[in-house]
């Protein structure tokens, strides 16, 4: 595995959803300020789990975003969140699921790759928050309008390695309780330095029983990553349901690929002045590998 190489990537996205036309530029605006602030932390020669967690920490701040501040309710009118994060270089994966009250749920998830267990869910999760002191959510937060959409990262840093990230208030009107794709590794998202990254945003249920990301790892060695994402979104035919995959490979390549009408997303690179953001896969095509 290369040592500082120089080379890193990262690539964010707010979500496979439709959005309304004068909405864009502020989506896009969103991930790039994400993308920014993730690619600092590569930038200065940070890891690549540390990026994705700051990279998500500001998409749980906008409220354009269902994750954090942005989340929808459930069919009991109350936020239940999901994050997760995985790193490449030793298959660690930390993760929470319907998870309340909390501003950052990707940093509780972060906190859980320290512990044995790779999910907590509801009260357990609750408690963990707790006791490592996660910052509380804002009590006047207003939900992003409908729409199934997450947010999410992936990065390659420059020692070599890679890491994903996301987190959603899920599906409005969701049953209470209820755990999406997002913290399901191999469905949502997942990370190996051997072979790449992938992190997911779409109906849950469809992107689970499809097992997209696990598709996609497996498919990324020989297919790389645009086709490895295509693949993937491909799967849907069998399932229904709309999403989108980010997908980069060990050398930071990356491929976009998405059914719904809209799919907010940036990228962040050594080889890039700023970071380039969109709406659509084809925005950021001309950098695909
Ligand atoms: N992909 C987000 C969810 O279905 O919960």
């Amino acid at each position: 595995m290369p040592t500082d190489d120089g080379i890193w990537t990262l690539v964010v996205h707010g979500g496979a959803r439709f959005i309304l036309e004068q909405d864009r530029a502020r989506f896009a605006a969103g991930c790039a300020e994400a993308a920014r602030v993730g690619g600092d932390v590569l930038a200065r020669g940070g890891r690549a789990i540390d990026a994705v967690e700051t990279a998500v920490r500001v998409l749980e701040d906008l409220p354009d975003f269902n994750a954090g501040t942005g989340s929808v309710r459930n069919v009991a009118g109350i936020v239940e969140m999901d994050a997760a994060v995985m790193d490449g270089e030793t298959l660690a994966i930390g993760g929470v699921g319907a998870i309340r009250d909390v501003r950052h749920p990707v940093s509780v998830a972060r906190a859980m790759l320290d512990e044995t267990p790779i999910l907590l869910v509801g009260d357990g999760a609750g408690q963990f928050a707790e006791h490592i002191g996660a910052e509380p959510a804002d009590a006047g937060s207003i939900p992003a309008s409908g729409g199934c959409d997450t947010v999410g990262c992936i990065a390659r840093d420059q020692s070599g390695h890679v890491a994903a990230a996301g987190s959603t208030g899920g599906l409005e009107g969701k049953m209470a309780g209820r755990v999406g794709d997002t913290p399901l590794p191999g469905c949502g998202l997942y990370a190996d330095d051997r072979a790449g990254a992938a992190a997911l945003s779409g109906e849950g249920e469809s992107i689970a029983r499809g097992m997209l990301a696990a598709h996609i790892l497996f498919a990324l060695p020989d297919s790389g990553p645009l086709a490895a994402a295509q693949m993937a979104i491909a799967r849907l035919g069998r399932t229904g349901g709309e999403a989108g995959a980010i997908v980069l490979d060990p050398d930071g390549g990356f491929g976009i690929a998405h059914n719904s009408e809209q799919f907010s997303v940036a990228v962040a690179a050594h080889w890039l002045d700023a970071p380039r953001a969109g709406t659509h896969a084809d925005d950021l095509r001309e950098w695909f590998t």
